[in-house]
Parts: C-alpha cells; sequence; structure tokens
C-alpha cells in the first residue's frame, strides 16, 4: 500500500499529529507514506512529494503548522493561472492531478483539510480516487463531527487573551472590543467569551442590535463596573447591516472577513462616550503547539483515517460524534456547515450567566 498525505487551506494546531499517526500506523501494517507538499501542488509541478516514515515524524507530535506545507488557493479543479497581462484565471487541472496520483502509483489518499479540501476530496473521490478525509478547522464548522482538531487551541488562546484583556480593561476602565476567527460560525467566540467572563459575545448565528450591547455596557456603568469586555466573531453582523471583510476574493478562493471589532469598537465608543480599544486576534488563534485535547484527537483521527483504508471505506471523513470515532460519507459532509445551535447549552448557559448577546 502506497498512501499519500496531503493538507490543505489553512493550518491548524494538530496537523502535525495526524501525519504522524497516518505514517505511524501505516508503517506498522508494512505500508508507505509520501507527503504531498503545499496541498495538492506537490502533485500538480510545483513544490513536491516526500517519502513519510517514522525519521520525518518524529517529534512532530506538539508542533503546530504542517511539516507540508499548506495553500487556500490550491484547488485543482479551479487552479489560479496568471495570465501575461497579470490577470488571474481558473483552470480545471483535476485530470492532470490523478494521473500524477496514479503515474506515482498511490493507493489511497488522506486528505486533511477543513470545508474547502472537502468538497475538492469528494470531487477527487467522484472522479474514482480513492480518499479518506480528516476534519481540520480552528472554525469548528466541518458538518459530520462535532469537533475538528484546532478548535480546542484555538479556543485555549483567545480565552488567554481574554483574561489577560481584563486587567488592562479594568485598570483604564475602557471597552475592550476583542475580535475573533470563526467564519461564518461563533463556535470559537461563544467558547472563549464564556470561559474567558466576557461581558458581550456577538456571534454570527445572532445578528446583533447595537443599541443591546451598549445598554449592557450602560447597566454596568451604573453598577460601578466601569469597563467591559465584548468578543465579536468576525463573522458577526448588526441586524440592520452586513458582515465585514477585508477582501472580496474573485478567483479560486474564499473572501477574508474581517473588520466588525472595530466597526462595534466606534459605534460604542459613539454611543456610550467610553473610551474603547480594539483587539483582532487574527492568526495567534492558528498558531502554537495543540493542547492535550486536539494532540489526542489529531491522533485518533489520523489512525482511524488509516483503519478505514484497510477496510477499503473509501469517500468518507472521520469523525468525533458522541465521544465515539465515526465515518460519515463526503456526500453527506460538503455544502453544509455546522453552526452554533441557538437552543445549545452553552447558549442558554451565557443567557443565564447576564452575558448579552446583543440580542
Ligand atoms: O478557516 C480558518 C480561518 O482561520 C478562519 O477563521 C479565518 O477567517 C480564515 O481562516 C483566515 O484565512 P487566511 O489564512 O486566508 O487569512
Amino acid at each position: 500500500m502506497r498512501i499519500a498525505i496531503s493538507t490543505g487551506g489553512g493550518d491548524a494546531p494538530g496537523l502535525n499529529a495526524v501525519i504522524r499517526a497516518v505514517v505511524l500506523s501505516a508503517h506498522n501494517r508494512g505500508w508507505q507514506c509520501y507527503g504531498i507538499q503545499r496541498g495538492f501542488e506537490g502533485l500538480l509541478g510545483f513544490s513536491g512529494v516526500v517519502p513519510l516514515g517514522p525519521a520525518e515524524v518524529r517529534g512532530i507530535t506538539h508542533l503546530g503548522g504542517t511539516i507540508l506545507g499548506t495553500t487556500n488557493r490550491g484547488n485543482p479543479f479551479r487552479y489560479i493561472v496568471k495570465q501575461p497581462n497579470g490577470e488571474e484565471r481558473e483552470i480545471d487541472r483535476s485530470d492532470d492531478l490523478v494521473a500524477a496520483f496514479q503515474a506515482s502509483g498511490f493507493d489511497a489518499l488522506v486528505s486533511i483539510g477543513g470545508d474547502g479540501s472537502l468538497q475538492i476530496a469528494n470531487d477527487l473521490w467522484k472522479k474514482g480516487l480513492p480518499v479518506v478525509c480528516v476534519p481540520k478547522t480552528i472554525d469548528n464548522d466541518v458538518s459530520g463531527t462535532q469537533r475538528s482538531f484546532g478548535f480546542d487551541t484555538a479556543v485555549s488562546t483567545a480565552t488567554e487573551a481574554i483574561d489577560k484583556l481584563h486587567s488592562t480593561a479594568e485598570s483604564h476602565e475602557r471597552v475592550m472590543v476583542v475580535e475573533l476567527m470563526g467564519r461564518y460560525a461563533g463556535w470559537i467566540a461563544l467558547n472563549s467569551g464564556v470561559s474567558g467572563s466576557a461581558d458581550v459575545v456577538l456571534l454570527p448565528e445572532i445578528p446583533f442590535d447595537i443599541e443591546k450591547v451598549c445598554d449592557k455596557i450602560r447597566m454596568r456603568e451604573a453598577d460601578g463596573r466601569h469597563f467591559s469586555i465584548v468578543v465579536v466573531a468576525e463573522g458577526a453582523r448588526p441586524r440592520d447591516g452586513h458582515i465585514a471583510l477585508v477582501e472580496r476574493r474573485g478567483v479560486g478562493t474564499v473572501d477574508r472577513l474581517g473588520g466588525m471589532g472595530s466597526q462595534v469598537a466606534r459605534a460604542i465608543q459613539d454611543r456610550t462616550g467610553k473610551e474603547v480599544r480594539t483587539l483582532v486576534l487574527g492568526h495567534l488563534q492558528r498558531g502554537g503547539s495543540p493542547t492535550t485535547y486536539d494532540r489526542l484527537l489529531a491522533l485518533r483521527f489520523g489512525a482511524a483515517a488509516v483503519r478505514a483504508i484497510a477496510d477499503c471505506a473509501f469517500g468518507c471523513m472521520v469523525g468525533l460524534n458522541n465521544a465515539t470515532i465515526t465515518r460519515v460519507p463526503l456526500e453527506e459532509v460538503v455544502g453544509r456547515s455546522r453552526n452554533v445551535p441557538l437552543d445549545s447549552d452553552t447558549v442558554v448557559t451565557a443567557r443565564e450567566l447576564g452575558i448579552n448577546l446583543g440580542d
């Protein structure tokens, strides 16, 4: 058996742990692994393919990032090429990819990625490529699994940041607004906001009313609490407004979200007269060593992917559901994102603790 491994899309803590588990589980079955560099680009003529054995994956479980490199511009079905006039154009290079996969004598592909990579993997599976996927994203928004690895680490980083903002907010009697990642799902903002005792948490799932947010800050003020911590998910939006974008991307990739934190900060300052500062935590949420939870989940996912290959269960994603590792058909996963249910226990808890959700 020759197994190819690819890491695609934005990186997440735990990628290296998955790679290690796949390589060791395969090696212990007498199989060989190869790493495709930079998403799928290694098979499309850029970068390359490297053999991966126990020596190559030694001591990487705790390392952030991915030893294989990644890109969120490497979709083989919508491959971006620069034309002589400088403009970018999409072409379909999926046949080149399938041909390179077959020419390399690979028997299976382990694709580790989020929604974009899962869509690519499903399309490659439909073209006959034997693929097994592992869900990766700090956003925790992949459907078919209750958890993706990387999320726990991101939430820990965000919670630590919120903890640290408390002392400076209180000393200066300021409102501190912190914008967190998560794309169109509020998992990171909700879990870290509740854990970090934020006063306001704004989620994409609950369009907010800025007056309600300001009422909370005024109430705290009247109570003698002269500071407030406001957590804003990057995908949050006002009831009567839009999501904030840093950049609308046309060709072969996704829009970049960002800017809602400073919009909310400006509105709070104008309406309450309080001094406000904004922090965009940004890619710190994707960095660093995976937490124990993420390491273990990543290792379990990697081993489960090899087990799926051993059972010839292709076209599936491994997932964590009710504390058990499951296999979910890719068809049931792609194109669906998993948002925070409004009746979830954490949302109810936030409300019962008096955290304002902007509604
Ligand atoms: O999907 C993971 C994520 O970190 C999102 O939370 C964020 O919106 C996006 O990726 C940022 O992507 P980029 O690395 O292209 O800036």
